[in-house]
């Protein structure tokens, strides 16, 4: 079953094969013929439907006036006013159809197209379909109504074309428009065929429910040459299912002589010939077609990828951004009570210390409870600690104040918009949120920060996002460093001084008055040159499950390039470190 709305190379292939031996089993043309047009209504259906796709089907084949059958001679004499024609005239005869309707189904219930004669070329043009199938075929009118033997030869060779009406309601290529073409709605009709050796036409004419595309159109030119294949051998010879029928049949039952042979055999190897041509042309196409489909599918795919990391990624920050900058300031109130009250503490201890020790002075020999309780608090070391306390406490709020403030600029929540920022603050903050990951644990030593910053002016940027680059590369760089540094860290436990410590190094610089680099580099495990060439590619990781996602260095490639109109790209020798360059324009040119 072929679904013509869907064709395909592979229908193709299969459909021109199961043509091409309808006639080994056969014993005439007609017979072959009936196989051909049974198999082709049968087997083209609608795979939505389920129904045939077509309406009727029909195989015709010019033959000469004098060799047709005594009832079809009478039939044309009939259309022709009972004028008695010469024998050579060429009839367009009917030779198998198949249909919707009975009498569709056996060419001798045909009432208009048993044997149509064409008598000249006038007669051709007054039948629009004829003419246009004749012209669509590759020839002329002429030569279907006297065929030249000198040129037959090469059109053989080169007739292989397809006539094609995709719309047939309302056009006039299709007759019987009110009859046939509406009350059967009819919706595309296709028409192919050939030239045989003798200059005999054949075409094979499908009407049809469906509209059939324009590029399925193409892939029917090789199911002519297939047709031609099982039907070749009958040619010159066995034309009629009825043989005594016939009166030329007779005399062509067995070939007249070896030219017969010679020539038959040759139409046979053109036809071979034709057929894989045009089998290779459309393979051809049609794998062109598939590349192109190929190739739009995975710059779409592309293209989802990208949308469904942002979408995650912008998903992922806009919510830990929201918590961040929820938490900063729900802390941030607390911690500005406390700071702004330390300072009255700091005055109240040191005026009640005062008071003590004027009281010791003035009185140094109080009554015996109160030296009981001075022992018992020990008096001289409280207030020395007492002091210190209060000391301690300034700086951890002042400390928490720090983190808060860097809390707040690294979501910078409040900064969705462009902004001019100094980077360094940018890069503060966040190696402030990853301060915790950098210090020394019973696994890995402490990383050690080096930075060097340049001179360099405010930058016009998306600072949050700008922010979250930072975070990627420096949490990569630590990684890294864990990664390469704990195996140190075991196996040298001992040398520990003679080794090198892990270092991060951040560089900024000026590099015109466009433009500044950063460079974000560590000493850690390298990356080999395989991972360097997919670094920036959506959801590529080495790291195990749970702890790569992939999307890190894919999302701040779309931050510095796409949103900034920057650069970023990484220069690693595999066993020494990685170095990240980032470079970002002053004023931003993109976004
Ligand atoms: N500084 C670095 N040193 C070594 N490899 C790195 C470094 N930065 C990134 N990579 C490699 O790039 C890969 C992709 O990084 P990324 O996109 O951030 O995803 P993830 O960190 O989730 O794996 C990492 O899995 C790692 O192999
Ligand atoms: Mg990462």
């Amino acid at each position: 079953m072929y679904d013509l709305q869907k064709f395909t190379l592979r229908d193709m292939s299969e459909c021109g094969l199961a043509l091409r031996h309808l006639g080994d089993k056969a014993n005439s043309m007609e017979e072959a013929s009936n196989h051909i047009i049974q198999y082709l209504y049968e087997n083209l259906v609608d795979q939505q439907s389920g129904e045939n796709s077509c309406v009727l089907v029909r195989f015709f084949k010019t033959h000469s006036y004098g060799e047709l059958t005594a009832e079809l001679q009478e039939y044309a004499r009939g259309l022709l006013g009972n004028h008695l024609p010469d024998d050579s005239l060429k009839c367009l005869l009917l030779l198998a159809t198949a249909g919707e309707l009975l009498e569709w189904n056996s060419r001798h219930k045909s009432e208009g197209h048993k044997a149509i004669p064409l008598a000249n070329e006038e007669a051709i043009a007054r039948i629009p379909m004829i003419s246009q199938l004749i012209q669509q075929l590759g020839l002329n009118s002429g030569i279907v109504v006297r065929p030249d033997p000198n040129l037959l030869t090469d059109l053989e060779q080169r007739m292989y074309n397809v006539f094609y009406v995709p719309d047939a309601l309302g056009s006039s290529y299709i007759p019987a428009q009110k009859s046939f073409v509406i009350p059967f709605n009819i919706k595309s009709v296709i028409g192919f065929g050939g030239l045989l050796p003798s200059g005999n036409t054949f075409v094979i004419l499908m009407f049809l429910k469906v509209v059939v595309p324009r590029n399925v159109v193409e892939l029917l030119r090789p199911l002519a040459l297939n047709i031609k294949m099982a039907i070749l051998r009958f040619e010159g010879a066995k034309i009629f299912r009825n043989d005594d029928q016939s009166v030329v049949n007779k005399k062509a039952t067995t070939l007249k002589n070896k030219y017969d042979l010679f020539q038959r055999l040759n139409s046979q190897i053109a036809t071979l010939t034709q057929l894989l041509d045009v089998s290779e042309q459309s393979t051809i196409s049609q794998s062109d077609r598939l590349e192109q489909t190929n190739a739009y599918l995975k710059k779409t795919l592309d293209q989802l990828q990208k949308t469904q990391i942002q979408l995650v990624h912008t998903e992922k920050m806009s919510s830990l951004g929201q918590l961040v900058a929820g938490i900063a300031h729900e802390i941030n109130n607390p911690v500005n009570f406390i700071y702004g009250n330390l300072v009255y503490l700091q005055q109240y201890t040191q005026t009640l210390l005062n008071l003590v020790q004027a009281y010791q002075e003035y009185y140094p020999n109080p009554a015996q409870e109160i030296q009981e309780l001075i022992k018992k608090a020990e008096l001289n070391f409280l207030i020395e600690d007492l002091i210190k306390i209060v000391n301690s406490m300034t700086v951890g709020t002042e400390r928490i104040s720090e983190i808060v403030k860097s809390l707040r600029s690294f979501s910078r929540l409040d900064e969705a918009e462009i902004k001019n920022i100094d980077i360094h603050e940018g890069i503060d903050s966040t190696l402030m949120i990853l301060e915790h990951r950098m210090q020394a644990t019973h696994e890995y030593p402490a990383i050690k920060v080096i930075k060097e910053y340049g001179q360099i002016p405010l930058i016009e940027c998306y600072p949050s996002q700008l922010n979250q680059v930072f975070m990627n590369i420096l949490a990569n760089a630590i990684d890294a460093l864990q990664n390469h540094h704990s195996s140190w860290f075991t196996s040298c436990k001992e040398d520990k001084n003679n080794s090198p410590l892990p270092i991060i190094r951040i560089r900024t610089e000026v590099i015109d008055d466009q433009w500044i680099v950063i460079n974000i580099a560590d000493n850690g495990s390298g990356i080999k040159e395989e991972v360097r060439s997919r670094l920036f590619d959506p959801f590529f990781t080495t790291k195990p499950v749970g702890k790569g996602t992939g999307i890190g260095l894919s999302i701040s490639y779309q931050i510095v390039v796409e949103k900034h109109g920057g650069y970023i790209n990484c220069i690693s020798t595999p066993g020494q470190g990685a170095e990240f360059v980032i470079k970002i324009p002053v004023n931003i040119k993109n976004g």
